[in-house]
């Protein structure tokens, strides 16, 4: 086709062919329990009423004309109080950025650092890095992690691959394993971080620390912990992404913010500024007002998340029960997010059909075809795809939905030679 090499090398999304799969056999009639994307279900999961009250009221008052460039400032004070009162840190309202959503902030701190060649290192599984490297010409560096740190990385890790790279993209709560990192993990990675910049020469990029924590309130019982908290220098190079999206279940209102060095966030704010990315004017102004009344947000948030943790919990439940049962099965204790990461060891198994489930994308379509469930193996989040491990999202089913697949998975492997 005549269009870019940009255009035409995007990487196109594996998660959405999974749903295709999905919607296919939705349409010829059948059930499936649908795990697959990092939505919500509306009907199941609902935003908070008073958030769609604000919104509607907002539009009454005519809220509709262009926001400013960098989000209304009501928006971004709100976002300052919110950041002291919540996690301990200060940042003025000209250090924070507004769009439409978070993944323009995570779009423009690429945009804004990365020089085509420059080296981004990130962990492997993680959401969508290799697609933001790909727009911004970057040379990523995928970092595979296992089982025995959660899957989150470790300075240990990362070190051999640091010299000389631009940004470092962490995330915690991470999608996809709703895994996060403990205070020793991360305080080893600052530290890294904090000793490579000291040999880069004047005049050099530093390294920058991308940290994408837009699950930090979907945490079930443990502290979510961060960069600037743990080791203030490093204010100047860090570049958080955070938003509604996950954690008030609106994904779709769109209001997203990022904050960090205020140059970094000036250039960011420019280029989303020709990408014309905000956040509509009047959700920006909902937002304001709802966000800053911690005692409704917190209310909403206890509600929200006891009913996230119970559908996690009965998948963790039913795949240690199977695993009990002598099924080559496992699954990591929840954390945070709305993911629960699965272990389900059958490659290289024969199906009743004769057909061999060589990789885990074979195994995902055996599973959406025999027992009506729908996963996302990790090599869409940059696993090799013989690995064993799968993400869970569980935004789009009910509690119901999940309980009555268990016993279908269970069948299913258990056909399997
Ligand atoms: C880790 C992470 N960051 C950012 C986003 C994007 O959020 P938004 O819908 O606000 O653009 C997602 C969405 O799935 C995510 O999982």
């Amino acid at each position: 086709m005549n269009v870019s090499v940009l255009a035409n090398t995007l990487i196109g999304s594996e998660i959405i062919k999974i749903g295709n799969e999905v919607n296919e056999l939705k349409s010829k009639g059948a059930n499936i329990a649908n795990l697959t994307i990092g939505d919500f279900d509306p009907s199941i999961f609902p935003v908070p009423s008073a958030l769609k009250e604000e919104i509607v009221k907002a539009y009454h008052q005519n809220h509709t004309n262009y926001p400013p460039a960098d989000g209304i400032l009501a928006l971004r004070e709100t976002i300052v109080d919110v950041l002291k009162d919540r996690y301990d840190l200060d940042y003025k309202a000209t250090e924070i950025l507004v769009s439409g959503g978070s993944r323009p902030l995570i779009y423009a701190t690429y945009l804004a650092l990365i020089d085509p060649g420059d080296k981004v290192v990130y962990p492997a599984p993680s959401w969508n890095n290799n697609h933001y490297c790909h727009l911004s010409s970057a040379n990523g560096v995928a970092v595979e992690t296992t089982a025995e740190t959660n899957f989150m990385p470790t300075a240990a890790l990362l070190k051999p691959h640091i010299k000389g790279a631009t940004l470092l993209a962490l995330c915690s709560p991470l999608n996809p394993t709703g895994t996060m990192f403990t205070t020793a993990q991360l305080e080893e990675i600052c530290d890294m971080v904090i000793e490579e910049n000291k040999t880069r020469a004047e005049g050099e990029k530093p390294l920058y620390i991308m940290y994408d924590q837009i699950y930090s309130l979907l945490t079930f019982g443990k502290e979510h912990i961060n960069p600037v908290s743990l080791r203030p220098e490093l204010k100047d190079y860090t570049i958080y992404i955070d938003g509604i999206s996950k954690c008030l279940a609106a994904t779709g209102v769109r209001v997203g913010w990022g904050f960090g060095p205020a140059q970094v966030i000036a250039k960011m704010k420019a280029l989303l500024t020709h990408i014309g990315a905000w956040a509509p004017k009047a959700e920006q102004v909902a937002v304001a007002h709802y966000f800053g009344d911690k005692n409704l947000v917190d209310q909403f948030l206890t509600s929200f998340k006891e009913q996230v943790q119970l559908s996690l919990d009965a998948l963790y439940n039913g795949f240690q029960e199977m695993k009990a049962d002598g099924l080559a099965v496992d699954a990591i204790v929840p954390m945070g997010a709305i993911y629960l990461t699965l272990k389900i060891d059958y490659l290289g198994k024969t199906t009743p059909s004769g057909d061999l489930i060589k990789d885990s994308t074979d195994l995902n379509s055996y599973l959406i075809n025999e027992a009506q469930a729908a996963l996302v193996p990790f090599s869409c989040f940059g696993t090799d795809e013989h690995t064993p491990w799968f993400r869970a999202s569980v935004g789009g089913c009910s509690l119901e939905g999940i309980t009555e697949m268990i016993p279908r998975i269970k069948s299913a492997l258990s056909k399997l030679k």
